[in-house]
């Protein structure tokens, strides 16, 4: 059996008979840049993220830049997040002039350790910028009261967490700001490159109109330097189509996560934890495994396909080395990138394949010793 981390394609065989009459209406109305699906979808996002408003934004990445700027970071300043994250997340950080601060990750969740945040505040920071890794909501309570209590401002990087909830509450309004990816990947994947930018304040997501096309606030009324970082017409329109679909296919994600927990509880590997009071929508299903190499392999040979999300932090990469800050800065994320998996795990994999990546994942790690010697007895 072979078994692709992702299979877009049969994803759209299912939506092509929704997907080609909308992408038609949209040619139709000729309208290519923004629009009127772009506003639906605009309204339809705000209302499952449970915000007052929703900027579509040409990507992920332009979500966390103006997202920035619209929080007041400048350049000089300094913005505190997680080492263990796509490049992206700092790279915005740097587009504002400002530098990122990394903390390390609680090993246990992968995400930013609130714990360690207070000691890298100081006079230049503005602003902290948690990630929803894989899907699953960082401690937002911890940081938002650690943000209040220095005057510093909180966007949620919820590039991997569409509906994730944290304490009940769904992730894009538990910070100032929050930024979305809809790369075709994602939990909520676009047919191209596509992002938003979610709030409940009313001056952000003024800004944030302005900022993604050209500082503009009305027609050819250019009240700052902008950018253009506006969203397709075409985007909108599939966007809406999957939004529609997004509780089910999460519902399914978690199903399948429940029954891969279960399995690998018994197995040589370890996983990321889960607060039962959170909702994780697990983006992507990591393991950790000291031997991960070989692991790769002998899932490859089984074929399962694997990718490792991701295999240096971000402070050990070349782009960053201006920083200066050498290997066992952060030993937790270091030691996260050197273990980590991901195994596939999305909507339409059907039951039969997940039991079929368990038993491939059971061969390559072998059970706990505790685990045999019950079997033994
Ligand atoms: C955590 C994280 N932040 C930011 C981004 C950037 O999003 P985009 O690729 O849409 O620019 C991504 C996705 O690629 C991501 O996974």
């Amino acid at each position: 059996m072979k078994i692709p981390i992702l299979d877009l394609k049969a994803e759209y065989a299912e939506l092509r008979d929704e997907i080609l009459p909308a992408l038609d209406r949209v040619c139709q109305k000729a309208a290519f840049i923004l629009g009127e699906e772009v506003e639906a979808f605009e309204r339809e996002f705000a209302d499952f993220c449970g915000t007052k408003h929703c900027v579509a934004m040409a990507n992920g990445t332009a979500g966390l830049h103006v997202g920035l700027l619209a929080l007041g970071v400048q350049a000089d300043h300094e913005v505190i997040t997680t080492p263990n994250t796509f490049a992206a997340t700092a790279e915005a950080i740097t587009y504002c002039g400002a530098v990122p601060v990394f903390v390390d990750i609680n090993p246990a969740t992968a995400n930013i350790d609130p714990k360690l945040i207070e000691r890298a505040i100081t006079p230049r920071t503005r602003a902290i910028l948690p990630v929803h890794l894989y899907g699953r909501p960082a401690d937002m309570d911890a940081i938002r009261e650690i943000a209040d209590r220095h005057k510093l401002r909180v966007l949620e990087d919820a590039a991997q967490a569409h509906g994730a909830r944290y304490r009940g509450r769904r992730v894009g309004g538990l910070g100032d700001a929050a930024a979305f990816s809809f790369y075709p990947t994602k939990n909520l994947g676009a047919y191209g490159e596509a992002g938003a930018i979610t709030t409940n304040d009313d001056q952000i997501a003024k800004f944030a109109r302005a900022a993604r096309s050209h500082g503009q606030t009305a027609r050819y009324e250019h009240e700052f330097v902008g950018y253009n970082y506006r969203l397709e017409g075409f985007q909108g329109a599939v966007l809406r189509i999957k939004l529609r679909r997004l509780y089910n296919w999460t519902a399914r994600r978690e199903e399948i996560a429940r029954a891969y927990r279960e399995a690998f509880s018994k197995m040589r590997i370890e996983m990321p934890v889960d607060d039962p009071r959170d909702e994780c929508v697990y983006h992507q299903f990591v393991i950790y495994a000291s031997n991960r190499n070989a692991v790769i392999s002998q899932l490859a040979a089984q074929g399962v396909e694997t990718v490792v999300h991701y295999p240096r932090p971000v402070h050990l990469q070349p782009s960053y080395s201006s920083l200066g800050l050498p290997p066992g800065t952060f030993p937790h994320a270091e030691r996260a990138c050197e273990r980590v998996l991901s195994l596939p795990l999305r909507p339409n994999l059907t039951a039969e394949e997940a039991a079929y990546v368990t038993n491939a994942v059971r061969e390559a790690v072998g059970e706990k010793p505790e685990i045999q010697a019950k079997r033994a007895t």
